[in-house]
């Protein structure tokens, strides 16, 4: 039995060998040490106001966790929601202040991303644009300098299919590579200590869109952008072809900076195809997924291991688990409903214990 399979094996025994044991909050399995200590860099996982009052999921945190991403209460569509004159940085400040009272690390997200602020930003003219966009960035960036110990500056900037940039309102005023540029340097003045980030989807499984990052990357650095930091958010499927995860990470590594895998989590659901497989064996891919982008991100040298988050810590605190797609079955997360670990937590762990 080869590596791979033998830690699959590891990963899925106590969910297939039994039943699984009732949750105790706060009482981390014997056999799944804290993540936070045995991952290179930073375990982190994505939070929102409403966790910090929810007892589970801070003893699970707590645990567990040693970094924060805001999963939607620091983005412009919160932040700007009252208009442009009106910024909203209360639950931002709440997470923040958590992180800092909890000892955990916090990385900003994000600032400038295609999917928001068009509708705080519609009418401007060319120099309101400017002050606004300039404006936001030295507001938000500003206002967490020293709170925070990164950014995600940019966020999905390249076309779904990789066959170019996305058009938006940011590329229509400064160019698709123009609008990066100002929002790293604008980024830079703002807080000269956070680590820059660019954040991009589907690298792993898109090798035209990995290959089209991988480019904008090349070029970006060769502006002179303070681009400090390669996010791959890593919102994997099952069925990525074997090796291709940790073909990408590797070509990612190239640039010599550091890799944050920003957003891992693994539906087990298979878009609008029938899947007549049953979830064991699902989750027998997903494990598989799993430990090869674990693996790939422990291979890499220390200085470029930034951190690795999960879009989540139960599988109920999923964005999976409140589309209109959910079937209440879905286990994208490394823990259940019950804070359990699922295969997930367990494959983490043996990749990283490696
Ligand atoms: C998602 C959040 O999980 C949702 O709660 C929100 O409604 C929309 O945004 N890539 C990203 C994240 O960078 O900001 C997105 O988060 C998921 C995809």
């Amino acid at each position: 039995m080869n590596r791979r399979a033998l830690l699959t094996s590891l990963a899925l025994a106590p969910v297939i060998g039994g039943c699984r044991r009732m949750a105790v909050a706060g009482t981390p399995p014997p056999d799944l040490p804290p993540l936070r200590t045995i991952t290179p860099g930073a375990f982190g996982t994505c939070v929102q106001v409403a966790n910090l009052s929810d007892p589970a999921w801070l003893d699970l945190a707590r645990t567990h966790v040693s970094q924060l991403t805001p999963e939607w209460e620091m983005k412009m569509e919160y932040i700007l929601a009252d208009g442009l004159g009106r910024p909203r940085l209360d639950r931002a400040d709440r997470i923040a202040a958590f992180a800092h009272d909890n000892g955990m690390a916090l990385h900003g997200h994000t600032l400038i991303w295609y999917a928001q602020g068009q509708e705080a930003f519609a009418g401007l003219d060319n120099a309101a644009f400017d002050r606004a966009f300039d404006g936001y960035i030295a507001t938000v960036a500003g206002r967490y300098r020293g709170k925070v110990r990164s950014w995600d500056v940019v966020n999905e900037p390249i076309l779904d299919d990789g066959s170019g940039l996305r058009d938006c309102h940011w590329s229509r005023r400064y160019g698709q590579d123009g609008y990066i540029l100002r929002a790293f340097e604008k980024a830079r003045i703002a807080d000269p200590d956070a680590v820059l980030f660019l954040n991009e989807y589907n690298l792993e499984g898109i090798p035209a869109k990995g290959n089209q990052f991988l480019r904008l990357v090349e070029r970006l650095l060769r502006a002179g952008c303070p681009l400090q930091g390669l996010g791959t958010q890593s919102h994997l499927w099952i069925d990525i072809p074997d090796g291709q995860i940790a073909a990408f990470i590797h070509e990612l590594s190239q640039f010599g900076l550091p890799i944050h895998v920003s957003e891992l989590d693994v539906s087990l659901r298979t878009g609008d195809r029938p899947d007549l497989r049953g979830q064991q064996e699902r989750l027998v891919r997903q494990t598989a997924r799993v430990t090869e982008l674990a693996e790939a991100y422990s291979g890499l040298p220390p200085a470029q291991q930034f951190a690795f988050t999960t879009w989540g810590l139960r599988d109920t605190d999923s964005w999976f688990r409140r589309d209109d797609k959910d079937d209440g079955k879905d286990r994208p997360l490394p823990f259940d409903a019950f804070g359990q670990p699922n295969p997930m937590a367990r494959a983490l762990a043996a990749a990283f214990r490696a």
